[in-house]
């Protein structure tokens, strides 16, 4: 199912957009914060946003409603928003997906509960988890061994976890996946439903689902309960800026109440009026915009396997299950055939061709596409690649695939994060259970959560994508030689 409006319907309006146009007009004398004044007390950063900029980012007043509470033009915005997506209700965020997220795990959890989920999840997800206090039961997602990627959950597997785990309050699925792959959303909701589970996705990476019917289904449609969407990623809006949609058996006030317990008190308008200008945007126009982002993806994707080498995958991958299907609008390529990890290729793209792709793992990089994006962009990268292939290809060379290490869990989260630890060199913490994050972001799925077994397979792991300059995060140790590790 896809959301397209007429030109003639309510979604033409854009109410939080509209209402600072008129405050503009008003023109105010404001004795309230921001203390910048519409630009006046800042000139230097006046001249750098733009006085356009300076003039809406305020505060929170009667005619502009409040994100905490909102009664009037935010209510009606994120209304509109609800609408566009098929959801019972849209919460307009502004910590980024990741407060999306937060509020969907804190949602649906208390303190002890189990969820169910995927281990290749955001840290966003295991760090909402982590928050307050539930416990994870992982699904460990079918692997692809050549591309050396995770797939989706098979739905056999999420039954088995739901059979064993009657008590979860909710199963967590990525829709899709940072590598396009969606998992069968519908029959997983079924599943979670028949012993109400909630059912939340993680649509970070999923906007787009919502108004292009040839693409994936989205959560909303297949029924699910709660989805964080980044409508900063496909969807146009401004960095930062993230909706959160719920279904008919989500209470509204108390997914306030939740989102209020980390929300800011001070909402950026700037924010939010580019969520309701881009809901506008995707609710008329968004069938041409994605079906131009499908074809130049397609396009480049068709170019890149002309090269040789280099393997741009498409829905081919679907298997019915674990790759139920596939986005088509990520052009992502498998660099290994050509000697390269990915993580090279994306430094080389970077450092001699000016070319900056969303992220290159061990095997691969993803070139993100989106309506911004032209037919001669793309003939760049396919040039650069075809060049790299040549100037720097390395074929038969002996190469890591990211492959999904299962972890071994010990403890919750939250318990191993706040436990008694000390600090170990990284080889000295072989056999021990790991307090903290590593992971090489982006793409942000930890290779190492808390409470996980610190095994010989991690180790290498983690030296190797140190040492093919993957950007490495997570641990307090910045330089990644140390781990934190429970005190025995
Ligand atoms: C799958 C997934 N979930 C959640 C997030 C968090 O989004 P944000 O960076 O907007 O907080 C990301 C970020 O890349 C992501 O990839």
């Amino acid at each position: 199912m896809s959301l397209l409006f007429d030109p003639g319907s309510r979604q033409a309006a854009a109410p939080l957009y509209e209402a600072l146009e008129e405050f503009k007009e008003a023109r105010i004398v404001p004795f309230d914060v921001p203390g910048h004044k519409r630009g006046r007390g800042n000139p230097e950063l006046t001249a750098f946003l733009g006085q356009k900029c300076m003039d809406v980012d305020v505060n929170s007043m009667k005619c502009l409603d409040n994100l905490c509470h909102p009664v009037s033009v935010i209510k009606e915005a994120e209304e509109l928003a609800a609408e566009a997506f098929g959801a019972a209700h849209a919460y307009f965020m502004v910590g980024g997906t990741t407060s999306s997220v937060q509020a969907m795990v804190l949602t649906a959890c208390k303190p002890g509960d189990e969820i169910i989920l995927p281990r290749n999840v955001h840290r966003s997800v295991l760090n909402a988890v982590m928050l307050c206090g539930a416990v994870p039961v992982y699904v460990n997602p079918e692997t692809d061994k050549d591309l050396g990627i995770c797939l989706g959950m098979c739905r056999e597997a999420v039954a088995a976890a739901i059979q064993a785990h009657p008590a979860a309050v909710a199963v967590l699925v990525n829709n899709p996946t940072y590598y396009g792959i969606c998992s069968d959303l519908r029959s997983i909701v079924q599943l979670a439903h028949q012993k109400g589970m909630l059912v939340l996705a993680d649509e970070a990476h999923g906007t787009h689902f919502y108004f292009d019917k040839n693409l994936p289904l989205s959560a909303m449609a297949a029924g699910a309960d709660m989805a964080a969407v980044s409508m900063h990623k496909s969807g146009g809006s401004l960095t930062q800026s993230s909706l959160l949609l719920s279904g008919p058996g989500v209470s509204e006030g108390y997914v306030r109440q939740i989102i209020n317990l980390t929300q800011t008190t001070s909402g950026s308008y700037l924010l939010m009026s580019s969520l309701d200008l881009s809901r506008r945007n995707l609710a008329l126009h968004g069938d041409e915009i994605f079906e131009k982002v499908r074809n130049l993806a397609q396009y480049g994707r068709d170019e890149i396997n002309n090269i040789g080498g280099y393997y741009a995958y498409g829905r081919e991958l679907r298997n019915g299950d674990s790759v139920y299907d596939f986005d088509e609008t990520k052009l992502l390529v498998n660099t290994l055939p050509v000697g390269l990890a990915g993580i090279e290729v994306y430094d080389l793209l970077r450092d001699e061709y000016d070319i900056q792709t969303e992220f290159g793992d061990l095997g691969n990089i993803l070139a993100y596409i989106s309506v911004g994006d032209r037919v001669r962009d793309v003939e760049r990268l396919v040039g650069a690649l075809a060049e790299i292939r040549r100037r720097f290809g390395r074929p038969g060379a002996n190469l890591m695939k990211s492959e999904y290490i299962e972890p071994i869990v010990v403890c919750g989260p939250q318990k191993a994060f706040y436990g008694a630890k000390v600090s170990l060199p990284l080889k000295e913490a072989l056999g021990k259970v790991c307090t903290e994050y590593v992971m090489c972001y982006p793409p942000g799925i930890p290779i190492l959560a808390p409470g996980e077994l610190v095994t010989q397979e991690i180790i290498d792991y983690i030296l190797y994508a140190k040492a093919k300059g993957c950007s490495m995060t997570g641990p307090e140790d910045l330089d990644i030689e140390r781990l934190n590790v429970l005190k025995e």
